[in-house]
């Protein structure tokens, strides 16, 4: 059963009446980052205070238990995604998750004339590492146009992939305006072609089940702190074989069987490749801790319960009469808009100055303002801990959107 009070209840920022601008807080920049339930800040708690070690470094009880504790912390992340623990390598986030991808992948693989397709969508860093990749190898990244709603389809990447593309890279979710990408269908035209499908999954994994052998999709990098983790801990999902011709991004202790003075290195075989120095130890606990939370609420809850707010708040938006709302019909739970008359970082002044946390400029999705035909939005994101009562709040306070300036004085 989906029972909000008690979920509400987990979460030290939402219970301990953490107020902002001497006004209850209303957290709606989720996409952003999310809160903590206690058994993640458990979890990081007690690496410290009974735990601590190295992992894979010593003989001794401690050191074994927690080699033994990663090893359960990425089935834990593998189960929860549908892949197996050696398709897990535990990154920084979603960010470093994309380098790894482009810098160990793809610029080993790709060739001059060859091609990354994107959108204008993306995030900057499902953006950057390609163009970099790009520069490094000659390959052309090319965009594959979205509808004039800003959705992504299967027909549009059809008519764009050629015989030359190689890696189609591509948002499950975008950050901006919050459409589901029809991955399972992207990834059957790409490998129809003879490419791969790489996948931003920070904006998806957190809100929505996904079964990386359903989905088809080669790569699928995601954040822990997007889903109630910690920060600095993230996943890089790879098929195994394309894991397997993947180069170490980082090398160093824990990585390396051996290496002699001819400058000749034995790598492990993936995903302990990827994880050179010493993993983010309480990211992993953390983020164990924060996928069987996720699961204990049930991941069609969540999607459920975000839809329903996402709806909620197109009505109550709309019903201000005072937004201009770019994404009403997309599946998730982001609302992007902008209060008539005021620039977003003024209306996200305004809110603030009533408690209430909103995203406004670009969202890092830089190349998406063209495409919108304004400079900033105004982002609102929701979680599964989200109430109607604090979208209520926002609606109220758009509703003064055009007292922004008192927000000031
Ligand atoms: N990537 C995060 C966002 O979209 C920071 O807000």
């Amino acid at each position: 059963m989906f029972d909000l009070a008690k979920i509400r209840s987990d979460f030290p920022m939402l219970r301990n009446g953490i107020q902002m601008q001497g006004k209850p807080l209303v957290w709606l920049d989720n996409a952003s980052t999310t809160f903590k339930p206690d058994s993640v800040i458990e979890a990081v708690t007690k690496y410290y205070t009974e735990q601590t070690s190295n992992a894979h470094r010593g003989d001794y009880d401690l050191c074994h238990n927690m080699d033994l504790a990663i090893a359960e912390a990425r089935k834990t992340v593998a189960d929860f995604i549908g892949a197996e623990s050696r398709e897990i390598v535990f990154t920084a986030g979603s960010t470093e998750s994309l380098n790894l991808i482009a810098y160990g992948y793809a610029a080993y693989h790709l060739q001059a004339g060859d091609e990354i397709l994107l959108t204008e969508a993306e995030h900057a860093s499902n953006v950057l590492p390609w163009f970099q990749v790009a520069e490094m190898t000659g390959a052309k990244v090319r965009f594959i146009p979205l509808t004039k709603e800003g959705r992504l389809t299967s027909e549009n990447l059809a008519k764009t992939i050629t015989k030359n593309t190689k890696i189609v890279a591509i948002a499950a979710v975008t950050n901006v305006l919050g459409y589901i990408a029809p991955v399972k269908e992207l990834a059957e035209i790409a490998h129809k072609n003879g490419a791969i499908l790489v996948c931003d999954g920070a904006q998806s994994v957190p809100h929505l089940k996904t079964d990386v052998r359903d989905l088809g999709c080669d790569f699928l990098a995601f954040s822990g702190h997007k889903m109630c983790g910690p920060t600095g801990i993230g996943v890089l999902y790879g098929r195994y074989d394309l894991l397997k011709e993947t180069h170490a991004f980082l090398t160093g202790g824990g990585m390396n069987v051996r290496f002699k003075k001819d400058c000749t290195v034995d790598v492990y075989e993936p995903p302990m490749r990827f994880e050179a120095g010493t993993q983010n130890i309480e990211g992993i606990l953390g983020l164990k801790a924060a996928v069987d939370y996720l699961q204990s609420v049930g991941m069609e809850n969540i999607e459920r319960h975000e839809k329903e707010l996402k709806r909620y708040a197109v009505q109550k938006l709309q019903e201000t009469g005072m937004a201009h709302i770019y994404n009403p019909d997309s599946e998730s739970g982001i609302i992007t808009f902008n209060i008539d008359g005021v620039f977003a970082q003024d209306a996200a002044t305004l809110l603030n100055s009533k408690g209430i946390a909103c995203r406004s400029g670009q969202h890092c999705a830089k190349l998406l303002n063209d495409f919108l035909g304004t400079v900033a939005t105004v982002r609102a994101s929701v979680y599964f801990y989200t109430s109607k009562e604090e979208i209520d709040a926002l609606a109220d306070a758009v509703s003064h959107g055009k007292e922004f300036l008192d927000a000031y004085f």
